[in-house]
């Protein structure tokens, strides 16, 4: 499903190079769950990234269902992230004049579905915004948001999904159902990567990969 070998990612700055990711190898199958973690700035999100097909590595390789994403053209990668991957941005990056019902249906603009109010509808009754339809994100709260940012994700029905922290900012009530709905999701033969810097949080994940600076330093089956 996905293969990451030797991923590097290089970025300047006005002090020199910086190495955010050094020589990443690792694979997923279906219905794996991963667990990211490891101290701010090691390189989580760039990882998120790059796996992603949002941003080029500086050097390695990348496959998703036995595809090169970066080995597409602009408007082609568009359409294979549409079609593929769910993400979740630890920033969330919801349109701010939509309202939470059209965030969840944008990606419906990418991807035809059968029946889109039906399924934004079933993601936003799991997801407990059935109250918050109208909102525009800056009337929500930021766990709101965060539900939210997950719904739209998870929306077209992706093959992976990769989850930026994605219960950093909710009451243990609200991620155990996101945690909950990620393990179920792998157990229907889904991929999900996920950082998170919460012990519990790991505890759902069959894997960890342990990020510092940079770099996997270890993989190891969860706690407990
Ligand atoms: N666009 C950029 N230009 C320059 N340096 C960058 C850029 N993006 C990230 N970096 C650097 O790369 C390193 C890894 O950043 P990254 O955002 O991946 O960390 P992280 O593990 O996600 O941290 P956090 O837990 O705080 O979210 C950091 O040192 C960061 O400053
Ligand atoms: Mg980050």
């Amino acid at each position: 499903m996905l293969e990451a070998d030797g991923l590097t990612k290089e970025f300047s700055s006005p002090t020199g190079t910086v190495t955010a990711l050094r020589n990443v190898s690792f694979s997923a199958e279906p219905g794996e769950f991963l667990a990211v973690r490891g101290p701010s700035g090691c390189g989580k999100t760039t990882l998120m990234m790059i796996l992603g097909a949002l941003q080029r590595p500086t050097s390695g390789k990348l496959r998703i269902e036995g595809q090169d994403p970066y080995q597409l053209a602009p408007e082609a990668r568009s359409r294979f992230r549409a079609e593929r991957i769910g993400f979740v941005f630890q920033e969330f990056y919801l349109v701010p004049y939509l309202s939470v019902l059209e965030n969840i249906l944008a990606p419906s603009l990418a991807k035809a579905h059968p029946d889109p109010p039906g399924r934004a509808r079933a993601l936003i009754e799991r997801f407990h915004l059935q109250d918050r339809l109208t909102h525009v994100p800056s009337a929500l709260s930021t766990g709101e948001r965060q539900r939210v940012a997950l719904a739209r994700a998870l929306f077209h029905q992706p093959k992976l999904l990769l989850a930026d922290e994605p219960t950093g900012n909710l009451d243990p009530e609200n991620a155990e159902i996101v945690l909950t709905y990620l393990a179920d999701f792998a157990h229907s033969g889904g991929t999900v990567l996920m950082v998170t810097h919460h012990a519990d949080a790991a505890g759902y994940a069959k894997h960890i990969l342990e990020m510092e600076q940079g770099a996997v330093v270890s993989t190891a089956a969860p706690q407990g």
